[in-house]
Formats: structure tokens, sequence, C-alpha cells
């Protein structure tokens, strides 16, 4: 079955679709956008979450945002119309990894897409690239809570502790000035909604050819949610400045 319609589904209550809450969205972006005018690029940004409470919140900012899911990008379009900000939003359906731009930008955003550059740091150094003089990183990346089951490890990959996460950033020369570590609420409300949307759309849709399936796996998540991962799955947010070298 189509993986873009489970993505679709399972985030439809759940517009981040990363364990944030709005307050938290705000209060990052808060920190992260300082300037009115500012240009503000997000690497993996999916249905443009971010961007779009962004440049709803600021008349003056510009923002694009690099995916390469065509179909998030198209929902992201859709609703940067109805919003009114589409003419202030440039979208480009490309790997992150490889995008280039003729200019820099203040704010760069990338939260739960550090797989599309091999892990955390390579995230940083590719927002680097990116970034004005004085601009700002919005990075979000998981943590290990606890020590993981080898399932868990297999499932979601490779990760620090919350210390030694934030130690590594530091080392690679970049300073915090704000962060938000993801709370047990928003951490389960992220599952949740995820495993909710699509076991709702799926019981809504009987007659639909992808019902069953979509039911199981809102099930196999659910299960594996509660039975691997979710004691040892952390989430952090940092807002990043440069280190003077
Ligand atoms: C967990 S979602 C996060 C979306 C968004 N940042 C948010 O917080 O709502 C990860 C996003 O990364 C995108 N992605 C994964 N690999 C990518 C790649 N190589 N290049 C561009 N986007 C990628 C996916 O399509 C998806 O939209």
């Amino acid at each position: 079955m189509d993986r873009e319609k489970i993505s679709r589904l399972s985030h439809t209550d759940h517009p981040i679709n990363s364990p944030l809450d709005d307050e938290s969205v705000r209060r990052l972006l808060q920190r992260t956008v300082g300037r009115g005018d500012a240009r503000v690029l997000d690497l993996g940004c999916g249905e443009a979450a971010w961007l779009l409470r962004t440049l709803a919140a600021h008349p003056e900012v510009t923002a694009e945002g690099v995916d390469n899911s065509a179909q998030s990008l198209a929902k992201a379009r859709k609703e940067a119309a109805a919003l009114g900000v589409g003419e202030r939003l440039v979208l480009h359906h490309q790997d992150a990894a490889e995008f280039t731009s003729p200019h820099l930008f203040d704010a760069v955003l990338s939260v739960g897409a550090t797989h599309a550059f091999g892990g955390l740091l390579p995230t940083l150094d590719t927002a680097r690239r990116h970034l004005a003089p004085g601009g700002r990183v919005l990075v979000g990346d998981a943590y290990w809570e606890r020590e993981p089951t080898a399932e868990a490890r297999e499932m979601l990959g490779e990760y620090e502790d919350l210390a030694t996460t934030v130690d590594r950033v530091a080392a690679h020369g970049w300073t915090p000035v704000f962060g938000h570590i993801s709370t047990r609420q928003e951490l389960d409300d992220f599952e949740w909604y995820w495993t909710g949307s699509l076991a709702t759309w799926a019981l809504d849709h009987p007659e639909d050819p992808d019902s069953a399936e979509i039911l199981s796996v809102a099930s196999t998540h659910r299960s594996q949610w509660l039975h691997s991962y979710r004691d040892s799955f952390g989430f952090l947010t940092l807002v990043l400045r440069r280190t003077p070298e």
C-alpha cells in the first residue's frame, strides 16, 4: 500500500510531525526567528507546519522548505494558499542534503529529519552551509532516555543519551541558546494521535480496500511503541548559534 497514504492519514490531528505541542513549537520559533523580516529555511519540512506558523506570525518573513515527498509539499502549498502566505513560501521537491541556494538564511530548521543527512552532526554541517552570519539553527532529534532494547535500536537507529547528545553538539562548534525536551505528554500524544488517526480512519472507512491494512499498521505500531521503545525514546529540540572560533 501507498506509504504516503499512511503518512498523510497519521498526521491528520497532529500537523507537526514531531512530538511537540503547539506551545512548545511557538516558543521554539520565537527563539529561532529573531528578525521580523528573516529568511527561513526548513530542511525536511514535510507539510511545512513550522514554516506556515512562522509566516502567519510574521508578515515580513520569507521561507523556503525542502522535502522529497511530493504529497507533503502539495499539502503545504494548499495550506499556504488557504492562509494567504503562499507568495512568501518557496517549496523545493528534492533531497534536502543536496539542496543548494544562491542566498543564506537567518534561520535554518530541521526537525525529525536527521536521517536524511546521516545523523545529527551531519545535519548541523548541512544547516551551517545555509546559515547567514549570526543566524540560528533549530534542530530536533531523538536521544535515549534510558538504555534501549536491541529491538528499539534496530527500529529507531543509534542515538546517545541526552547529556552526551548536547555535549557532542557543543563540541561540534555550536552553542545552545534555547531548547526543549519533549515531555512524556508530548511523546505519548504524538503516538496516540499517529495510531489513533489511522485507526479512526480505518474504522470509518470499512469499505475502502486499504481499511484492514491501515488498521493493522496502527495496531502494529502501537504495540511496537508500548513494548519496545516508549521507555527509552526521548526527543530534544535545540536552538543553536555558532560558537566563535
Ligand atoms: C518526521 S518528518 C518531519 C517533518 C517536519 N520537519 C515536522 O516536524 O513536521 C520527516 C520529513 O523528512 C522528509 N525527508 C526524509 N528524507 C528526506 C530527504 N532525503 N530529503 C528531503 N526530505 C526528506 C520526509 O519526507 C518527512 O517529511
